[in-house]
């Protein structure tokens, strides 16, 4: 593994974790305010890796979502929306009485019109054992197609719909009307199947198997068919990088090029993270 001192950032360090994804960032301490040259260096890693990780950060939640504010504004999740609350962040507990949600590849909030731009994750609590999360790059899966399929995906259009797990977990908790309100507000969302990049303009795929519906103006069997084909790539180890969580751990990742998913090996155990995510934009297709 190679550790490369960014020219300008003497004081941030990044370590490639694989060639495809992922990097640990040393010489950043989240609890204090970043200098103009290391939130450079945080955005070019995470632009460049898809996802970075920071050990060893002892922070509140309030310093965990004003290192967050400092990539831009956060992004309220429509839960708290439809319930009319404020909360710049979010709790994540699984517990002997409540196992793990096992929520399939996703993109956060991809069936929203306006997904979210970088997502952060920290560890409070974490197992002994198990309850890593695996994040995967769509940059990488791009570039593994071949350039007929290439052509093909490029000028289509997928259909997201919150996952039906989702409402459902959403109606447990917070009653069925909430779910239903945010069925309402996002039953069909329409995003490109290659995504340029909101920075870089790199392309993407951008397929959130958790959300991902159908191929618009495809037919059925095609749609299904490239989707369980596109889905498969996911698996592929070079395309993926995970983390073993340690108590003080941060993640911060890119959510316009890549797909992340929770293990759930760790159940019965408790595991407590906190989340939060920077607003984004609509997404623009790659051509
Ligand atoms: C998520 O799926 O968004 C959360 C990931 C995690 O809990 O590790």
């Amino acid at each position: 593994m190679s550790t490369t001192f960014l020219a300008q950032q003497p004081s941030v360090a990044v370590e490639a974790l694989t060639p495809a994804i992922g990097a640990l960032l040393r010489g950043i301490d989240a609890a204090s305010p970043l200098s103009e040259q290391q939130r450079a260096a945080v955005r070019r890693a995470v632009h460049h890796h898809q996802v970075v990780f920071l050990r060893d950060q002892q922070l509140t939640s309030e310093q965990f979502a004003a290192f967050a504010r400092q990539f831009g504004p956060l992004g309220a999740h429509p839960v708290d929306q439809a319930l009319g609350r404020q909360r710049p962040t979010s709790i994540i507990e699984d517990t002997p009485e409540r196992p793990p949600a096992g929520f399939d590849w996703h993109t956060d909030l991809s069936w929203t019109e306006e997904p979210p731009n970088w997502g952060f994750l920290r560890a409070i609590e974490v197992p002994a054992c198990g309850g890593d999360t695996l994040w995967a790059s769509g940059r990488a899966m791009w570039r593994a197609l071949s350039a007929t399929m290439r052509q093909w995906c490029q000028v289509q259009r997928l259909a997201h719909l919150p996952d039906p797990e989702l409402l459902a977990s959403i109606s447990r908790r917070h009653g069925e009307a909430v779910a239903r309100r945010i069925l309402e507000h996002h039953h069909r969302t329409v995003h490109p199947l290659v995504r340029a990049h909101p920075a870089t303009g790199e392309p993407a795929l951008w397929i959130c198997p958790l959300s991902a519906t159908r191929l618009v103006g495809v037919d059925r069997a095609t749609s299904d068919s490239t989707l369980a084909m596109l889905r498969q790539r996911i698996d592929d180890p070079e395309v993926q990088v995970r983390w073993r969580w340690r108590p003080g751990d941060v993640a911060v990742w890119d959510e316009t090029s890549t797909v992340h998913r929770a293990l759930t090996d760790h159940a019965p155990a408790s595991r407590r993270m906190e989340r939060c995510t920077t607003a984004g934009s609509r997404p623009r297709p790659a051509v």
